[in-house]
């Protein structure tokens, strides 16, 4: 019979195996690659992730994009444009557990909160200068201003935010650990969903009066 020092050990070990996929970002892989087989989404099979191409009918091209080559349009009411090259618009970043996007911000633009609940992001400032900052689970703020050439991180999960504190437009490229990170703006979350917050909740939960959670909900379109 093992010695009770054995079992503990040999407890620990198979509790860290079985930890360690929660611990990481997205699954590892089990090939070199299984570029996303968009055609799937035409039938009944869903995963997680996408199923691979045949490895016959994979091309350079699955790995390539340029998507990021052109701004995007920052003409809104929070003077900011998000593209993503995530899996959705990069096949052969199925599986490979990374994506980029670029953001473009006018003059004093904001990139409004949000979380990406399955990433940490690594921004870089490509043009300008930014002020940007995330909120901690305990309520702590971190900011600064980040600059052209220089980096920031947002861990996983906080509330993030950026600004373009000049007033020439500014550029930003961010790193992801997930092939789709997933972003939930904070702001169309409590005002935009479909079906809409109840009122009183988010009168109640934001201390203000029912008819300014009104007119902040006339604000946000519903995406569905
Ligand atoms: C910036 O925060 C981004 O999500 O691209
Ligand atoms: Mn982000």
């Amino acid at each position: 019979m093992a010695k009770f020092p054995d079992v503990l050990l040999a407890a620990c070990a198979v509790l860290l195996a079985l930890a360690a996929p929660l611990l990481a970002g997205d699954p590892d892989m089990l090939q070199d690659f299984c570029v996303a087989d968009y055609k799937s989404l035409e039938g009944p099979l869903r995963l997680n992730g996408f199923p691979c191409k045949r490895p016959e009918n994979v091309t350079a091209d699955d790995f390539f994009s340029g998507v990021l080559a052109a701004p995007g349009n920052t003409g809104n009411p929070v003077g900011s444009a998000v593209t993503a090259a995530n899996v959705e618009k990069l096949p052969g970043l199925n599986t490979l557990g990374v994506s980029m996007s670029r953001v473009d911000y006018a003059p004093w633009g904001v990139n409004p909160p949000h979380t990406h609940p399955r990433a940490t992001e690594i921004i870089f400032v490509l043009e300008g200068s930014l002020d940007v900052g995330f909120v901690t689970t305990s309520g702590k703020l971190f900011a600064r201003t980040v600059c052209k050439g220089e980096l920031f991180v947002f861990p996983r999960g906080l509330v993030h935010f950026q600004r373009n504190n000049g007033g020439t437009p500014a550029v930003a490229i961010s790193a992801f650990n997930s092939q789709l990170p997933g972003t939930q703006s904070v702001a169309v979350a409590l005002f935009g969903a479909t079906p809409p917050l109840p009122t009183d909740v988010l009168a109640r939960a934001l201390q203000i009066d029912g008819g300014v959670v009104e007119a902040i909900k006339s604000k946000f379109q519903p995406k569905y």
